[in-house]
């Protein structure tokens, strides 16, 4: 689903993501794991399109994605938490599942104009599709809140419904459990592993090891902007390499 072959993202001297090549296949829910500053994030925003690669090659779906704006991959069906915008905190729950961007023909001025019947029934369809996601995710009962009076694992989980939203075939999430307390942590393991079923493939960054031992298989290891390991949770627990690159060195 997709590939990448050779990925170096450089900042001046720094390269935060050096010669990295991994395939991602349909279905499978992929952990991103590794220290502190290893060129995770930025692996990311390298393959949504925030960041422009050095070089090498990125493929989604067989189609180049090197060198797209992210609303284009966006639009492919590659989704990443950060490029939703992050919830508006004088908005509604509801409201900012609605405002995920999609083909919403309301948006576009003629349409205002020359199909208002349309749009109208057109939001109807999205505020009850909306309605849908959030029950989803047991959210409908804070339907009507502000964002900003959500708990912190109530926000991760309304980013989780503005991803499902936006219907995607690949998410990469960016530590979807990060500040989650353990309820709500095992919440989102089970609605991940709902929608991984209904067809969606996650690649997932966390540092919660047993949220991703549990939930990714496999799991792609980085340190310092190299890929060092991939494998499933055993091959990777026993990993001296991956141990080493926790304990920066002090193993050896
Ligand atoms: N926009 C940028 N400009 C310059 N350097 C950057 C930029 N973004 C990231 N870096 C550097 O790239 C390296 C990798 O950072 P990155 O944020 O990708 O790591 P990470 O694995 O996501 O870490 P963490 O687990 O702490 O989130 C770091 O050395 C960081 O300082
Ligand atoms: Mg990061």
């Amino acid at each position: 689903m997709l590939e990448v072959a050779h990925l170096v993202k450089a900042f001046g001297g720094v390269r935060a993501v050096d010669d990295v090549s991994f395939t991602l296949r349909e279905r499978t829910i992929t952990g991103l794991i590794g220290p502190n500053g290893a060129g995770k994030t930025t692996l990311f925003d390298t393959v949504a399109g925030m960041h422009r690669p050095t070089s090498g090659h990125i493929a989604f779906r067989g189609r180049r994605l090197a060198g797209l704006a992210p609303h284009r991959i966006f639009h492919l069906g590659l989704v990443r938490t950060f490029q939703i915008p992050r919830p508006f905190p004088e908005m509604t729950v509801l409201e900012n599942v609605m405002v995920v961007p999609a083909r919403q023909s309301g948006e576009r001025f003629w349409n205002n104009w020359i199909a208002r019947a349309r749009v109208r029934s057109e939001e109807r369809a999205l505020r009850a599709r909306a309605q849908e996601v959030l029950a989803f995710f047991e959210l409908e009962r804070l339907a009507g809140d502000r964002a900003k009076n959500l708990s912190g694992g109530q926000q991760k989980l309304l980013e989780l419904a503005r991803v499902l939203m936006a219907e995607p075939q690949l998410a990469l999430l960016d530590e979807p459990g990060a500040g989650v307390n353990p309820t709500l942590l095992q919440t989102i393991v089970d609605k991940l592993r709902a929608l991984n079923a209904r067809g969606i493939t996650f690649l997932v960054i966390e540092h919660n090891m047993d949220f991703v031992m549990s939930l990714c298989d496999p799991i792609l290891v980085m340190a310092q902007g190299r890929l060092i390991q991939q494998g499933n949770a055993e091959q990777v627990r026993s990993d001296p390499r991956v141990l080493d690159a926790y304990l920066g060195g002090a193993a050896a």
